[in-house]
C-alpha cells in the first residue's frame, strides 16, 4: 500500500524569534511510518519539527513547519494513497498575524489574537475527496470516548486511535503509550501500556487488515 503519515507538532510564528507549538516529539508517527516501511509499504512521512533520525526506506519524506504547510504537503498527495495516519500534533490556531519585528515588552499584559488553522484531516474527505483508509488520532485529557467517537464520526473516520494525554508516561513525548482504537462499525479495541514502536506493529495490522 502507498501510506501517507503525519507526525510531529506544527509550529505557528508569532514573531521572527517565537512560535506557538505543542509537547509532540514525532515518536508516536516516526514509529508508524517505520512499521510499515518493515511490512513493505510504500511511505510517505510528512513531519514538523522534531528531533528524530529520519527513518530509513521511505518513498517520501517532507519536512514541514506550520499547519498551513502539513496541510499544503497533505492536499498535494493524498489522492495517491491507500491509507492516511494522521498522528501530528497539529495547532489549531495561529497568531492572526507575525510581527515583522521581534514583539517588545509593551506592558504588564500582552494580548495575543489567534485564528483557525486547516483542519488536515478534517478536510481528507471533503473537500479533499480522499476514498482510502483514514486513521485519525484523538489526544484527550477527558471524556476520551465520547470525544474520540465525534471526532470519527465528524472527520469521516475509519479508525480513530484515542489516547488520554493527562496520564504520566503515556502520550505526548513519552517512549510507550496506551490506546483506544475505536472504529467506524463501532468495535472498540483497548491496546495497553506498550513501547510505541511495539503498539505501532499492532496498529499497523489492525490498518492493513481494514482496508477493503
Ligand atoms: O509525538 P509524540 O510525542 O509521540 O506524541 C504522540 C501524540 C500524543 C501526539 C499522538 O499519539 C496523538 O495523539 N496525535 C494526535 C494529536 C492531536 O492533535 O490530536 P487532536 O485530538 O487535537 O486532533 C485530532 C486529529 O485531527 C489528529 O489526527 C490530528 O492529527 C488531526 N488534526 C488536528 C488539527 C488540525 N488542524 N489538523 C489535523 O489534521
Amino acid at each position: 500500500m502507498r501510506i501517507l503519515v503525519t507526525a510531529g507538532p506544527t509550529r505557528e510564528a508569532l514573531d521572527p524569534v517565537r512560535f506557538l507549538s505543542n509537547r509532540s516529539s514525532g515518536k508516536m508517527g516516526y514509529a508508524l511510518a517505520e512499521a510499515a516501511v518493515a511490512a513493505g509499504h510504500a511511505v510517505t512521512l510528512v513531519s514538523g519539527p522534531v528531533c528524530l533520525t529520519t527513518p530509513e526506506g521511505l518513498a517520501a519524506f517532507v519536512s514541514v513547519t506550520s499547519a498551513e504547510e502539513m496541510f499544503a504537503t497533505v492536499a498535494a498527495c493524498l489522492g495517491e494513497m491507500d491509507a492516511a495516519i494522521f498522528a501530528a500534533a497539529v495547532a489549531d490556531y495561529r497568531p492572526a498575524a507575525v510581527a515583522p519585528e521581534k514583539i517588545k515588552k509593551t506592558g504588564e499584559a500582552l494580548t495575543l489574537e489567534l485564528v483557525r488553522t486547516p483542519d488536515i484531516l478534517g478536510s481528507a474527505r471533503e473537500p479533499l475527496g480522499f476514498r482510502g483508509l483514514l486513521v485519525g488520532f484523538a489526544a484527550e485529557t477527558e471524556n476520551l470516548r465520547a470525544h474520540a467517537l465525534d471526532k470519527l464520526r465528524r472527520k469521516g473516520c475509519d479508525l480513530l486511535v484515542a489516547n488520554d494525554v493527562s496520564q504520566e508516561g503515556i502520550g505526548f513525548d513519552s517512549d510507550d503509550n496506551a490506546a483506544t482504537v475505536f472504529f467506524a462499525d463501532g468495535r472498540e479495541l483497548a491496546m495497553e501500556k506498550a513501547p510505541k514502536h511495539a503498539l505501532a506493529s499492532r496498529l499497523l495490522t489492525l490498518i492493513e487488515t481494514s482496508v477493503p
